[in-house]
């Protein structure tokens, strides 16, 4: 759409929206977002890692009160902290992963000429009135104590690429605003390994239009350290790049003469300077007082991975002048409630409530939006791609969301998929691989290639608008192109100085024999079966694009065989081996998980594992001991789908209560209410599914494991697909639910369930689920396993 046109719709949309919400625009999801669920950081029950931030879903900058200046294993915002430095446009999409490019934008005021702006933020953190604190996706707002007995209210909101700020100082001094460009930068997790990136800045006040702009860049990325060594010198020139717009009138008066605005450089203020560039850099003005005691500005920060201007462009497009706070909140309040009301609940608890729609608004946080106006920036070839529509995406968590976050966004984002796959396979064109975890470019964090995964379990699952040749191409390197150096390199996790991790391994032993050889690889068993499940979602895209036999043969064969290479029938749990055959030991080669959790881990082929593990009684005793064991790990998603397996294995009943366990100890409204690490979206989806009633084990089977629903019932407008543009209901029912975990029967579309197996094929376009619930164990599920192997 010419952009012209799109901000004349943006208009008359704010026009048409504004005066809705003065009717109705209470939305019973909206309210239950609980954006302060999963901040608690490192404590062990909590660290969930989120941060309660402004803006729409997959946005491409998120707002937050900086609390902390954060990095890898701290994030911006902690909910303990009782001051705030300022408010950030953050692109660290978790935790764990590093920062990319932030603007800090900082509220002040000052007694004399020379603001403080230049000391470090720790020094001076403006003390936050806990109890003004409102949080929620679309609006934030608190006031300061500005330390000179006044006060700042500052009020937030943002699209997805532009931060728009209110500030309203109440105070008789004078009130300036910083933009900080650069700072200092922490590298790795260690708080006091810190570089000096540089940045740009530029101010620019305009006296007769009274619209004034600091503009800036910042070529901070905390994850540069990571990045595979051929793509390094292309995202060596990442910069992102910001535009702050503000508008006032007048001139702030200094008793001294010098200018009320400058350049903070090096951490030394230069009054009247108009731009800058290098290390610990900033832009500031003074704020003209309006002489009662209260001074009112608006800034609008627009940001941007290509340059300035199209930082300029991207405020004009989705925040042009004149729109007040209140139109870009409503307007982003609607971009969510468009699909967190799609869920009606009855019978939910307020406490899962929270957790429910707190869950969907995270799951709906990733991927991140890369793309402004019909343009992306890519740091996999350093250029700027153009072209009508294009789009990309980073925050790409695969090894996490592959389990269930895909599948959530199949459900309730389809409008997103044919782009966030296209996304994928520009990756694979300009870098030379799909992503495994994208942060602006790879970064080689975790294992697996299970870009496989979401290729395939999209075409499964009818996704279409992407080039499934070029798909396939992508798909078929993974699974026969191994890494550079890969019988030297070791491709621990955050290896440094290395190329693109991909199936380290593939060129030792795993080809011919089916594991991943020890002695060689880090993490070796977890490659081996992850591996296998990625040849086995390779093998479903080659079914349904018709490749050869030659070639579905191959990688069925390969998935078949490679997990029971590591089953030790001796100690009847999986184990690492060497190059030569012999057992590595049950604590080598395992990632985030152990013997336990990875025995189960073999969601293609349940019915082997299940056979390998002694046949349905034994496999149902291995679960029991795993979970009364207490080695069953939620926090972590190797463990996510061992709850279901229960049900494949004739002990459907078993299922219906681990997995409310799970979700009764691992799931609350509280900060340390995420018992893991949000995972981009997995933790959430696992209980959005779980909640539901179902879960999709094997993901690229295009079916999912009944479980037991939470609610009376579930009520869900499905978004409109690109084929179907009308939405539909998906009605979960499950009378008397909240109160009786088990299932008694179960219908879906009037078909009759005796498998704990419905298909996506018939509830994608709606349709009715209906359990009959009971109090005590039932023996519904416990069907013929025969009937189900495809
Ligand atoms: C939050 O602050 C508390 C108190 O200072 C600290 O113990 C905790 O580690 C912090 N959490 C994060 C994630 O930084
Ligand atoms: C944290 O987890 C431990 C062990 O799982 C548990 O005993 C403790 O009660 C939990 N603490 C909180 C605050 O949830
Ligand atoms: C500090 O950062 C460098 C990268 O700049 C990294 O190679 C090194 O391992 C880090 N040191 C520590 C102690 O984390
Ligand atoms: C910042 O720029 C200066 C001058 O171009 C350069 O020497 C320096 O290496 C840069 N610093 C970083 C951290 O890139
Ligand atoms: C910044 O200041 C520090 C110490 O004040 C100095 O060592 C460093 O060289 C300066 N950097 C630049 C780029 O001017
Ligand atoms: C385990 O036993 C099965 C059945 O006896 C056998 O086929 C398989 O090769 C054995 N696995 C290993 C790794 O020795
Ligand atoms: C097999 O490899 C392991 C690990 O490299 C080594 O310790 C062991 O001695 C080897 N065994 C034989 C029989 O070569
Ligand atoms: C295992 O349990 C499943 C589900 O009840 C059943 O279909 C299958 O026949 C059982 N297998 C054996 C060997 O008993």
């Amino acid at each position: 759409m010419h952009a012209r046109w799109q901000q004349l719709l943006l208009l008359i949309g704010v026009a048409v929206r504004a005066s809705k919400q003065d009717t109705s625009s209470t939305s019973d999801a909206y309210d239950h977002v609980n954006l302060l669920i999963g901040n608690g950081g490192d404590t062990p029950n909590g660290s969930g890692g989120m941060i309660p931030s402004t803006a729409p879903p997959f946005a491409m900058t998120r707002w937050v009160a900086q609390t902390h200046e954060n990095f890898v294993s701290r994030t911006p915002y902690n909910w303990t902290a009782s001051s705030i430095h300022g408010f950030q446009g953050t692109r660290q999409p978790a935790i764990w992963m590093g920062e990319s490019g932030p603007v800090i934008i900082v509220p002040g005021v000052t007694r004399s000429d020379q603001a403080k702006v230049k000391q470090r933020f720790e020094d001076r953190g403006l003390t936050m009135r806990k109890d003004t604190e409102k949080i929620s996706p679309a609006y934030y707002s608190i006031t300061l104590d500005d330390g000179l007995g006044g006060e700042v209210q500052v009020e937030q909101s943002a699209t997805s690429r532009v931060g728009h700020l209110r500030f309203t100082f109440s105070t008789n001094q004078t009130p300036y605003i910083f933009l900080e460009s650069s700072r200092p930068s922490v590298i790795t997790s260690t708080p006091t390994n810190i570089t000096y990136p540089n940045g740009t800045v530029s101010i620019s006040l305009d006296r007769t239009s009274r619209v004034h702009e600091i503009c800036g860049s910042n070529s901070e990325r905390q994850d540069h350290i990571i990045t595979p060594v051929s793509t390094q010198p292309h995202v060596a020139n990442f910069n992102g790049y910001y535009c702050a717009r503000f508008e006032y009138e007048g001139e702030a008066k200094t008793q001294s003469g010098t200018k009320p605005f400058g350049v903070v450089s090096n951490d030394t203020m230069h009054p009247g300077t108009l731009s800058g560039s290098g290390p610990l850099l900033g832009g500031y003005v003074l704020l003209p007082s309006s002489g009662k005691g209260k001074t009112v500005v608006n800034v609008r920060v627009g940001t941007s991975f290509i340059s300035i201007d199209q930082a300029r462009k991207n405020i004009d497009a989705e925040s042009p002048d004149g729109t007040a706070l209140e139109g870009t909140v409503q307007r982003t309040k609607q971009a969510w409630t468009d699909k967190l009301d799609r869920f009606v609940l009855e019978g939910a608890s307020e406490v899962q409530k929270e957790v429910f729609w707190t869950g969907v608004a995270h799951a709906l946080t990733y991927p991140s939006e890369q793309h402004e106006q019909n343009a992306y920036y890519s740091g996999y070839d350093g250029t700027v791609h153009r072209g009508p529509g294009v789009e990309s995406y980073t925050s790409y968590s695969i090894w996490d969301t592959y389990r269930a976050e895909w599948a959530f966004l199949i459900l309730f984002a389809p409008e997103r998929l044919p782009g966030m796959v296209r996304s994928m396979l520009s990756d694979y064109k300009e870098g030379g691989w799909l992503p495994m975890w994208k942060n602006i470019v790879e970064t080689n964090i975790m294992v697996g290639t299970h870009a496989d995964s979401l290729v395939a379990e999209a075409v499964v699952k009818g996704v279409e608008g992407f080039d499934r040749e070029l798909a396939w191409q992508a798909v078929w390197k993974d699974a026969t192109v191994a890494p550079r150096n890969d019988q030297s390199t070791s491709y621990f996790d955050r290896e440094e100085n290395v190329d693109y991790e991909v199936r380290a391994g593939l060129s030792t032993v795993y080809a011919e024999k089916g594991w991943v050889a020890d002695d060689v690889h880090s993490e070796s068993a977890s490659r081996t079966l992850d591996y296998a499940y990625d040849d086995y979602a390779a093998y479903k895209l080659a079914h349904a694009l018709g490749k050869p036999e030659s070639i579905t043969n191959l990688l069925l064969q390969r998935s078949m065989n490679a997990p029971f290479t590591l089953f030790n029938n001796a100690t009847g749990f999986m184990e690492a081996r060497n190059a030569n055959g012999s057992w590595a030991g049950e604590k080598r080669g395992w990632t985030e998980g152990d013997k336990w959790a990875y025995s189960f881990d073999v969601v293609h082929d349940i019915p082997g594992l299940i056979k390998a593990r002694g046949g349905n009684a034994s496999f149902v005793k291995s679960l029991d001991d795993h979970f009364n064991g207490g080695h069953n790990d939620h926090t972590n998603e190797p463990s996510h789908h061992i709850p279901y397996l229960y049900a494949m294995a004739g002990a459907a009943h078993k299922t219906q209560e681990k997995v409310r366990e799970i979700a009764q100890a691992n799931y609350n409204n509280t900060p340390i209410g995420l018992s893991g690490n949000e995972d981009c979206g997995q933790m959430s989806a696992w209980y959005i599914f779980t909640a539901m009633g179902f879960y999709p084990v094997n993901p690229v089977s295009g079916e999912y494991v009944v479980g037991s629903p939470f609610f009376d019932k579930i009520s869900i407008d499905l978004p409109p697909t690109p084929q179907n543009k009308k939405s539909r209901k998906l009605t979960i029912s499950a009378p008397g639910a909240p109160t009786k975990p088990y299932v008694k029967s179960l219908t879906v579309n009037g078909r009759k369930v005796d498998w704990p197996i419905i298909s996506h094929e018939e509830i994608k376009d709606g349709g009715e689920i209906v359990f009959e619930m009971s109090a005590t164990p039932e023996a519904w599920g416990n069907g013929l396993l025969a009937n189900v192997r495809s």
